[in-house]
């Protein structure tokens, strides 16, 4: 977003704001989950999740199902974390470990739209720690306390901002497919009049299928002026914005694609995870592989040795490369396939004579011989093509 456009700027913003951001946002006093304990088992469950959290003294059954549940009354739980600013650790000095990045994009936003000489419509966008006292972290890194966001508000003028929330959903739910994620297993997911939030216009999730069911991995949404309007208010300080053509001064909508760095991981490994009969392998795409390529001389001997060294020198300064020359051929190859490796260059004794290596796919496991002359570009045109 920020290096290939021009219309969004990057920022980082502090995790430590002023309380009244807070306030203001509604998260002091509406950031909450409905929270129950199990007085039999001790248990400490989401009420909104029962219907699919496992029983943990009978996991056949869900919470509440199982006769011997006794589930207290449910209570709001604020998931921010607190912490006191200076050495007094009174109800004075309380500040928060921000929940999510978005409210650092609003209190920036007129500093950055001036600074950066920018004209709405424009985005602001920032990737950053987030921080949630969940009631139920779990499935692997999918629900963490500390995580890791990727949110851009797009500031647009009143009127235009069903236009822009349709192109941002698109863009989002492209993005992924980019990334290597298969289409059939992504799907919008629009929010319902009674899913909307109270400041939402629009909204919608996009989902992916996990192992576990289909869940939310980004969201976007149409928050009208709702969060520059009441930052306005709770600060004191005006945040509109002065159209110098028409002369209009307006606050302006938001529009924002929030998705979880750590989630957009999680949904990258589970997608690219594969096995049949023969082998385990990662499709991962190559510009997410930890290797893009592996270097394997036949055998440990001098003569094939040396070229493996060059060519893999050669090759680092353009890939991400590895080398493995202990084990079979076909027992390196499986090792890189587990990791997701793309592709493998193996060195033999016809490299002496022609200067050629074979080159094996990850994903189809075809091998063709390529002259060493040819490889950068080779490698080049395959990884920046995504074959
Ligand atoms: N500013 C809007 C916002 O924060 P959200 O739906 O609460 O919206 C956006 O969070 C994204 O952040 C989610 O779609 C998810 O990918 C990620 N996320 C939220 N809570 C998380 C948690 N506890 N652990 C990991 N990722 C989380």
């Amino acid at each position: 977003m920020v290096d290939h456009r021009e219309d969004i700027e990057g920022i980082d913003a502090a995790i430590l704001m002023h309380p009244k951001v807070w306030e203001a946002s509604g998260h002091v006093e509406g950031f909450t989950d409905p929270m129950v304990d199990c007085k039999v088992c001790k248990g400490r469950f989401r009420e909104d999740q029962l219907s699919e959290t496992p029983c943990p003294k009978k996991p056949s059954q869900k919470v509440g199902q199982f006769s011997d549940c006794d589930l207290t009354e449910p209570r709001q739980f604020n998931l921010m974390f607190k912490t006191f600013m200076g050495p007094l650790e009174t109800e004075a000095a309380i500040v928060y470990l921000r929940p999510e990045t978005a409210q650092g994009i609003y209190v920036n936003f007129l500093n950055v739209q001036q600074t950066m000489r920018q004209k709405v419509p424009f985005g602001i966008a920032q990737i950053g720690k987030a921080f949630r006292n969940e009631i139920t972290p779990g499935n692997f890194i999918f629900r963490t306390r500390e995580f890791e966001q990727m949110e851009m508000q797009f500031f647009v003028k009143p009127g235009t901002d069903m236009e822009w929330f349709e192109k941002w959903k698109e863009l989002r739910f492209q993005w992924h497919i980019d990334n290597g994620v298969r289409k059939e297993k992504l799907r919008m997911h629009p929010h319902g009049k009674d899913e909307l939030a109270h400041y939402a216009k629009a909204a919608l999730d996009i989902q992916y299928q996990f192992p576990f069911g289909w869940q939310e991995l980004e969201g976007i949404h149409n928050r009208t002026d709702f969060d520059l309007s009441r930052h306005q208010k709770y600060s004191g300080k005006k945040l509109e914005y002065f159209d110098d053509q028409s002369k209009e001064r307006y606050i302006p909508y938001v529009v924002e694609t929030s998705a979880g760095c750590d989630r957009t991981l999680l949904v990258i490994l589970t997608d690219a995870f594969r096995k049949n009969q023969e082998r385990t392998w990662l499709q991962l795409h190559p510009s997410f592989a930890p290797y893009q390529v592996g270097i394997f001389p036949l055998m440990k001997k001098p003569e094939l040795m040396e070229i493996s060294d060059k060519l893999y020198h050669n090759l680092k300064k353009h890939f991400r490369i590895t080398t493995d020359e202990a084990g079979s051929i076909g027992k390196r190859y499986r090792r890189q396939d587990e990791i997701g490796t793309p592709y493998g260059v193996t060195i033999d004794y016809d490299t002496i004579t022609d200067n050629t290596v074979t080159v094996r796919s990850r994903d189809t496991m075809a091998q063709e011989r390529i002259s060493i002359d040819q490889i950068i570009t080779y490698f080049q045109e395959k990884i920046e093509t995504k074959t």
